[in-house]
């Protein structure tokens, strides 16, 4: 059985008292049997959020850079990351792609930091309104997958967790249809499987970005390919992040 995950992304939101406050109101909730969950604080927060909860929710940054240490304003590196107890990173998120000019091969670089850097990690792919509109999604996020992900070994891949986020879908309370998210989540699984091999892409957890809320969480989670959620804004209020875990 397949991993289930619920992520929240909580983006450039909160300031310290409150992202602690939200860490710990969720640490603190029953949890959920079988299913994981994980936030993604503003990397400032990692620390004092670690500090104040169990280790049951996994804390994680938005972004890393590929390289180790050096003249690098403003980055963060991997073990930077991990020496304030993260351990998994977000890679590839749209809004790393569109706003800061992430490109297919940058990305390649970090997927490749985070596995020699020893940290989890979620690759983010997705396609923009006008390539769903031109009927093109389908090409685009295999591009994106084959460009920074498949030339990954069979053993590396199996590390992998991939969100699949229509950009269309992020924030504009627009979510895809369970139709649409399962078929591009199959589309993805049948890829890795073409590339690796079935038992391969079978344990690979893909989760569901865009829009997810507690009333349509469960419709999406309830596809076969659909394993979670990498939640935004529904992930900044614990009863509606709480609620979208148990949807499983
Ligand atoms: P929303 O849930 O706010 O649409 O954001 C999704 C997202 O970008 C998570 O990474």
């Amino acid at each position: 059985m397949r991993r289930k995950i619920v992520a929240g992304n909580w983006k450039m939101n909160l300031v310290r008292e409150q992202a602690v406050l939200l860490a710990k109101e969720i640490s603190n909730e029953r949890k959920i049997d079988g299913v994981e969950l994980m936030i993604f604080p503003p990397f400032v927060f990692v620390d004092p959020i670690t500090q104040q909860i169990g280790t049951d929710l996994k804390v994680g940054v938005q972004d890393i850079y590929f390289e180790t240490s050096g003249a690098f304003t403003g980055e963060i590196s991997i073990a930077q990351a991990k020496s304030v107890g993260a351990g998994i990173a977000l890679i590839g998120h749209s809004e790393r792609r569109e706003l800061f000019n992430e490109t297919n091969t940058i990305l390649k670089k970090k997927v490749d930091a985070a596995l020699s850097g020893q940290i989890d990690f979620i690759f983010c792919c997705g396609e923009p309104l006008n390539i769903r509109k031109t009927g093109r999604e389908y090409d685009f996020v295999k591009i994106q997958l084959e460009e920074s992900l498949f030339h990954l070994s069979e053993e590396e891949i199996k590390k992998v967790i991939i969100a699949y986020e229509p950009i269309w879908a992020i924030g504009t309370g627009e979510t895809a249809s369970t139709e649409q998210a399962e078929e591009m989540h199959a589309a993805i699984r049948s890829w890795l499987m073409e590339r690796y091999s079935e038992q391969t892409a079978e344990i690979i957890p893909i989760l569901y970005g865009g829009s997810c809320k507690p009333d349509n969480a469960k419709e999406l989670f309830a596809c076969k390919n659909v394993d979670g959620g990498l939640i935004g804004g529904a992930s900044l209020k614990t009863s509606d992040f709480i609620a979208i875990a148990n949807s499983f």
